[in-house]
């Protein structure tokens, strides 16, 4: 997130005292990444975030990974997975490498304790449903087709208001808004599909002043614990700074288009190590006279290509449904299935929409995306 933001109570420096109603002081904390080098901010807590009770093993089940192989083109009908008891327990993976993991999750329930990955950054796609992620720099109010991104290292809850599928990126590193967008101060540029006013930071909320026992559940790289914390984390007072969880709504992107076919690269939306997301949205065509709007054939030899299909009519593609997630195998040929592009000519428009991730490191399979396989998408090329 390029812009500065603070929140509640601050004082007039940082690292001086600053004391409650009281006289007790407030518990600073830095929320910092790459060490102490990258984006980072200041929280301002009631009581220490670190009084920590008691650590348990999170006996979380392993994610079990098999390889694209034989190598080919694979579409998984995801909306046939099931919904679980929260958004967290809920997630079932599909895809990952040593960049990315990418799960979905349902659920119509609350989370009763908090998640902290310290693994890396997490992105959701919200498909369906609304409702509220608490976390200690606010509560951060989601609705279908938000993106939330929530540094490495926050602690939330998601809290459903009505029954919610989102689609989970889960990160090695930090996911950012790509360098091409930014100007040398990190202001999003003239030409980038969306401006700072598009992305929402959390409401801060009084501070919850209370102290008992508090389930945080913390991951990190496939290492996990369960933390029973003594203050609740959400009693933060004010925070500052660069680095803190928020969202942006595919609603508010704007999409280049242009007198001929615009590449996925036009149509960005973020960026992580090893991993480049964009997204599809309704839009107007290509205006050449002889222009054919859907993609031509091709190989992506350096990356595999990742799409979940949201919502509207994805002309390119044939046997492909809402929740549907198609894996586009580095060097496997594809495009258009045969008579979609006649289909398309003289279209004006599309009303689809997708987000897509391409991933530089080979892709492997979540075993329980086996079960939901479409296992003769490679050959839905064939006239
Ligand atoms: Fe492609």
């Amino acid at each position: 997130m390029p812009s500065y933001v603070r929140a509640g109570e601050l004082p007039p420096k940082r690292h001086i005292q600053f004391r409650r109603p009281d006289g007790e002081l407030y518990a600073e904390e830095l929320f910092s990444t790459k060490g102490f080098e990258s984006a980072y901010s200041l929280l301002y807590h009631l009581r220490p975030p670190t009084a920590t009770l008691d650590v348990k093993p999170w006996k979380r089940a392993a994610v079990e990974l098999l390889p694209n192989e034989p190598l080919r083109n694979r579409h998984f009908k995801t909306a046939e997975i099931a919904a679980g008891k929260d958004a967290i327990e809920a997630r079932t993976p599909v895809l990952a490498n040593s960049d990315v993991l990418m799960s979905v999750s349902e659920t119509a329930d609350p989370m009763d304790y908090f998640y902290r990955n310290v693994g890396g950054d997490e992105l959701l796609f919200i498909h369906r449903g609304k409702g509220t992620i608490q976390t200690p720099f606010g509560n951060l109010d989601y609705r279908a087709r938000d993106y939330v991104l929530l540094p490495t290292g926050t602690t939330y809850k998601v809290l459903p208001e009505s029954p919610t599928r989102m689609l989970v990126y889960e990160s090695s590193g930090m996911i950012t808004i790509p360098r091409k967008f930014r100007n040398d101060f990190g202001q999003l540029e003239e030409h980038a599909p969306y401006y700072e006013r598009d992305f929402r930071a959390p409401e801060l909320r009084a501070p919850i002043a209370k102290t008992g026992e508090y389930e945080v559940r913390v991951t990190n790289a496939g290492r996990n614990a369960v933390y029973t914390v003594q203050n609740h984390p959400c009693d933060v007072i004010g925070w500052d700074g660069y680095c803190y969880p928020y969202a942006f709504n595919l609603d508010e992107y704007a999409p280049v288009t242009g007198k001929l076919h615009q590449p996925p690269p036009s149509h960005a939306t973020f960026e992580a190590p090893g991993a480049a997301f964009c997204a599809f949205v309704p839009r107007m065509f290509d205006y050449h006279p002889l222009a054919i709007p859907i993609p031509y054939n091709h190989s992506s030899v350096d990356c595999d290509e990742v799409l979940y299909y949201v919502s509207g009519n994805f002309m390119s593609r044939r046997g492909v449904e809402e929740g549907s997630i198609t894996l586009h195998a580095a060097g496997a040929p594809h495009g258009p299935q045969p008579g979609a592009v006649e289909a398309s000519l003289g279209k004006t428009s599309t009303d689809e929409i997708a987000v897509m991730v391409d991933t530089f490191a080979p892709l492997q399979i979540a075993k329980p995306a086996l079960k939901v396989e479409d296992d003769e998408y490679y050959r839905s090329w064939v006239s």
